[in-house]
């Protein structure tokens, strides 16, 4: 069955492909076009098909017979949800040795935030700060993957979130474009390495193409309304960073923007993806998204919706099956689809080729290099690491943090003290509770033989019952310490899993308030998939730690911070809103015509809120102190083609060594539109012992500046700027230059 492709890539490595070498077609470009011409129109259709399988690690491989007998006549092109050296290599054989050419499959499978070793969740991962280190969970990640037979992994999320009500803001990194750029391509270099090829690499993929974090009321899959030039600036550059770092695929959201559901967007695919960014690799619709065009009420039928999503270059069909059922009919009552079915198909044989698959369609279903990899205790090292420098602290009143290890009695109070499934996050992928070290476990390992824990969960996560309080208070009152342990399951973030309040579920409240009440030190570990608003809490306890959800190697993670072994660097990616009602707040905002003013009336604020976030973009504390002082720039003014170098000392003056993450911002005063009042345009971390300063350098220069202006144009305009230096985005030292 394979004689066809085997000659093809034989004739390829001879120099003899039949093909017009005088085309100076590239061998990847010969094999391909020449296994194009092999092809019939159904065995074409069957690689922009995918079907998922049963998500299980044992049995068959999918219950639908059907989808098996598409496998074994070649027409499909991939499977989601099929993992396992042994069970890729099963489905594997079915394809290659059953079908007429023998087209490998592509398995593709979600690995946001590791494999089987699992990181911290996404966002909570972006607060680090750390390109290397994020790099580095990408870079395990396909490691553990590629042993276990998956060669593409739906990832990175890059959509940009300024709503805590969507599930969905867990999976990215935060709310700017610029931190959430440099994010995205750190992951897509990390899956991807420098060669597809090697079997310690995969295919990444952007999604959700676009713009799906803007989901009218954070509720998941909603409509999403967003200019062209908000989509431009703010939700479009982690995805074009994305492209830029040759991210091997696109993946459509399912969300309808400015009326176009993404499946079937021109604009998006056609226009930005492919015709302006030049994108190469291919695009995959959601989960069942080309059909939901009928749900939508776009298409009305799923012929129709067949149509809408080829025509608009999305190049295979995830789940749902128009376009095996469709497309021959659609190129039957017109040819020109032929083209663009080409087109797909030679995108995602592309990728099959850069993965090698061809030349060895099994080299990554090898069970003793999965046995090897998944699971190696140096990525549980690399876990810890990456968790402790993801927390932030947010509070830490009278330097209740870091503990003493050898206290008397530590109280360790809450729902998730012990819970070994939250940490994994939700999209924990093959993670499994059994991985994991939880909360309670790491407080045992760090402590003193001498130190007592009390321990009692007090509440459930989410519900009414108070019994649990009277023990809770009983073990509080004989504690040194109160380490209490409250936030959000897993599954209470992440796909459809939107929540109208974004306070603490239940009565975790409550329970903080009986607990501060006996007057011994809170200190609050939070574990989160999304900014939690609850002002009582960060304004009472005495600590509070943003933990999110950090993964297999969360307790001793949290402990390392808790008892002082790591000193906090964690940086918010994401504002903290005071409550649900401020919601959407951001740092990157306009000026408006009304700024806020406390004096005044007639500016923008509530009359029942306070302005400002409970912590802004960019916001965490440490165990020492910074100073921030001599902001100089080298020049006042200066023109395109040039740029300004802007340089600050920082100093530590606190007890211990630590990190701080030097931020600097930018704001145009003057615009032919209006522009934010603040844009992240770099920053460095930095690590300073006690009394210890350093001189740091930026630059800037015209291209920096640029923005969608009035007439849709990316350039930079002269004018007055000023430029921020600090420790988040409100804590500022600036100063002002022209650009001529
Ligand atoms: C889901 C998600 C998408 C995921 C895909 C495959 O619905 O929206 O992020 O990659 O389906 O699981």
């Amino acid at each position: 069955m394979r004689l066809i492709l085997s000659t093809l890539l034989l004739g390829i490595i001879l120099g003899c492909s039949g093909t017009d070498q005088t085309q100076n077609l590239s061998p990847k470009e010969a094999f391909i076009d020449s296994l194009l011409n092999e092809m019939t129109l159904p065995e074409k259709i069957g690689q922009m098909s995918q079907a998922t399988g049963s998500f299980e690690f044992t049995g068959p491989i999918t219950s639908d017979s059907s989808t098996l007998e598409l496998v074994r006549t070649g027409r499909l092109g991939s499977f989601l949800n099929v993992v396992g050296a042994e069970r890729t290599r099963e489905a594997q054989e079915m394809a290659v040795n059953g079908s007429r050419l023998g087209i490998p499959l592509i398995f593709g499978y979600d690995m946001i935030h590791g494999y089987a070793t699992t990181f911290p969740i996404p966002m909570g991962e972006a607060a680090c700060w750390d390109l290397d280190l994020i790099k580095r969970s990408a870079e395990i990640t396909a490691l553990e993957a590629s042993a276990a037979g998956v060669h593409w992994n739906f990832a990175p999320m890059v959509d940009i979130a300024r709503d805590p009500r969507w599930g969905r803001i867990m999976e990215g990194a935060g709310e700017d474009p610029w931190w959430s750029s440099k994010v995205a391509v750190a992951r897509v270099e990390g899956y991807q390495g420098d060669d597809l090829s090697s079997t310690g690499t995969i295919a990444a993929t952007a999604k959700h193409f676009a713009a799906y974090g803007a989901a009218e009321g954070g509720r998941d899959y909603n409509t999403t309304e967003v200019s062209e030039r908000t989509l431009r600036e703010i939700y479009l550059p982690p995805f074009r960073a994305a492209a830029g770092a040759g991210v091997a695929s696109f993946m459509n959201g399912f969300n309808d923007l400015n009326g176009v559901p993404a499946s079937a967007s021109h604009l998006l695919v056609r226009q930005i993806l492919k015709k302006e960014w030049d994108f190469k690799g291919f695009v995959v619709s959601d989960w069942a998204s080309v059909q939901e065009m009928t749900d939508h009420g776009y298409a009305a039928s799923d012929k129709e919706a067949a149509r809408l999503s080829l025509a608009a270059g999305c190049d295979m069909e995830m789940v749902s099956t128009t376009y095996e059922t469709y497309v021959e009919d659609l190129v039957a009552e017109n040819a020109s689809y032929l083209a663009m079915i080409d087109d797909a198909v030679q995108r995602i044989l592309g990728i099959k080729y850069d993965l090698g698959l061809f030349e060895d369609p099994y080299r990554y279903s090898d069970a003793g290099r999965e046995a090897k990899y998944v699971l190696h205790n140096d990525h549980f090292k690399h876990a810890r690491e990456v968790a402790k420098k993801s927390i932030v602290l947010l509070e830490n009143r009278d330097n209740t943090l870091p503990l003493d290890m050898d206290l008397a009695k530590i109280a360790v109070i809450g729902p998730l003290i012990n819970d070994p499934v939250t940490p994994l996050g939700t999209w924990s992928a093959q993670g499994k509770k059994e991985h994991v070290t939880t909360l309670l476990e790491g407080v045992q390992l760090a402590v003193s033989e001498q130190t007592k824990i009390l321990t009692t969960n007090g509440c459930e996560v989410n519900s009414a019952d108070k019994t649990g309080f009277k023990k809770a208070r009983s073990l509080a009152k004989q504690a040194d310490v109160i380490i209490a342990v409250v936030g959000e399951e897993a599954m209470m973030s992440g796909e459809a899993l939107s929540r109208s309040d974004i306070g603490l579920p239940g009565v975790q409240l409550e329970l903080l308030q009986m607990l501060k009440a006996t007057g011994k030190p809170v200190v609050v570990v939070l574990m989160n998939g999304r900014p939690i608003a609850e002002p009582w809490m960060y304004e009472n306890c005495d600590a509070v730690l943003e933990t999110w959800h950090l993964g297999v190697q969360s307790g001793p993670a949290i402990a390392d911070v808790l008892f002082g072994t790591y000193n906090p660097s964690g940086k918010l990616p994401v504002t903290i809103p005071r409550s649900v009602g401020q919601i959407p707040i951001y740092y990157n905002h306009k000026h408006t015509g009304r700024a806020f003013d406390p004096a005044d009336r007639y500016t923008t604020k509530y009359i029942d809120e306070k302005y400002g976030p409970q912590y802004p973009f960019g916001y965490g504390l440490s165990y020492t102190n910074f100073e921030y002082s001599n902001l100089l720039l080298d020049k006042s003014s200066f023109q395109a083609g040039e740029s300004i170098s802007i340089e600050v000392i920082v100093t530590n003056t606190g007890p211990v060594a630590g990190e701080e993450v030097v931020q600097l911002y930018v704001r145009d005063m003057i615009g032919s539109v209006t522009r934010p009042v603040l844009e992240l345009k770099g920053f460095e971390k930095i690590m300073l012992a006690p009394n210890e300063s350093q001189t740091l350098h930026f630059s800037l220069s015209a291209e920096e500046l640029r923005f969608w202006d009035e007439e849709m144009q990316f350039n930079w305009e002269p004018g007055d700027f000023k430029v921020f230096v600090g420790p988040n985005s409100e804590d500022l030292l600036e100063a002002e230059f022209k650009l001529l």
